[in-house]
């Protein structure tokens, strides 16, 4: 059976990992107070005590004010390198890191001191032997004048990210909103990924939008394709990736869509497993894996070829896939 253990030593390719969903309640109140900002908690437990969610729209209102914290270049570079040196601790020998500029510019941070941080701390990590790659992910409830504007302040540092993504609130807010800006960042070399998230009412319809009008490489979470069998075959034709993350399902559903991810990884579709915001959700993610295999009684075998599956979807070079698979 799977132990705890073999899910912390068993090489792992993280690739649904929000970086201000890492920000632990140690750091929060740290930077709180290093940068004179009330959050309105002083200690740890109190910090949790507003960690109650049901719901993406709930979580995110927790999530985005907690932000407030994260200042300066120092403050990014810390929060990533804890992440890191966590990461290195468990076995993840490649990370692909969503960050979100807009939760920052819009709050008067400079692109380029976000940025810079996560860039720096990415380039000290690789002596601990965690190769790490970032992913500017456009706040799909902003307009797309600001995912505009976005996109060409981040151009400019293309060599620090290698692909586009969309997240926070799905509602109303579809995939093709961001056609545009889909367009130039694959015309600049990006790769592309979007969250088609786990029960929102027209996740179908933008599963559809991404996979057959935006050329999408990966859907994010996206485990409730299963509802429609001919998108099934397509990201099993088009390898495409579906990154799970079972412990944030845990506030749509207890059974952490298991069952979907079961039936995917039937049909040889390239689903995978990660750890969302694990600062929010209690855990990272070995912890992860760990609650799935005991859940559904998960073999050896099963969470050897959902890792397997996760370094194949990944964006590394054949030369580092070669490596792990
Ligand atoms: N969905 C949407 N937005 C997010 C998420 C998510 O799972 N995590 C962090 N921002
Ligand atoms: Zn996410």
């Amino acid at each position: 059976t799977v132990t705890r253990e073999f899910t912390q030593n068993m090489p792992k390719a993280e690739l649904h990992l929000h970086i201000e969903g890492t920000l632990e309640p140690e750091l929060k109140l740290k930077l709180a107070k290093r940068n004179h900002i009330d959050i309105g908690q002083e200690t740890i437990a109190e910090v949790q005590k507003t960690y109650d969610y049901d719901d993406l729209a709930s979580f995110l209102g927790v999530y985005y004010p907690a932000m407030n914290v994260l200042q300066h270049e120092q403050d990014f570079y810390e929060l990533a390198f804890s992440y890191l040196k966590r990461a290195a601790e468990n076995n993840v020998r490649h990370v692909e890191i969503f960050f979100d500029p807009q939760a920052h510019t819009s709050r008067g941070v400079a692109f380029e001191d976000v940025i810079n941080g996560l860039h720096r701390a990415i380039v000290d990590a690789r002596a601990l032997n965690v190769d790490a790659d970032l992913i500017m992910c456009f706040l799909r409830d902003f307009s797309k004048e600001s995912a505009r504007q976005t996109l060409a302040e981040a151009l400019p540092y293309k060599d620090m990210f290698i692909g586009v993504g969309l997240d926070s609130d799905e509602h109303n807010n579809p995939p093709l909103k961001f056609a545009r800006q889909f367009e130039d960042a694959k015309a600049a070399g990006l790769h592309l990924t979007t969250h088609c998230d786990i029960d929102q009412k027209d996740s179908i319809e933008h599963i559809h939008q991404a996979l057959e009008l935006m050329d999408v490489e990966r859907l994010d979470h996206g485990t409730n394709i299963v509802e429609d069998p001919d998108l099934v075959d397509f990201v099993v034709n088009h390898q495409i990736g579906l990154t799970s993350c079972p412990l944030s399902n845990t506030y749509v559903s207890p059974k952490m869509k298991g069952e979907e991810v079961l039936s995917l990884l039937e049909r040889d579709a390239k689903v995978s497993i990660h750890s969302d915001d694990p600062a929010y959700f209690g855990g990272y993610i070995a912890d992860n894996y760990y609650a799935l295999a005991e859940a559904y009684n998960l073999s050896k075998e099963q969470i050897v070829k959902l890792a397997r599956n996760a370094f194949e979807t990944s964006w590394i070079s054949d030369e580092k896939k070669a490596i792990y698979i």
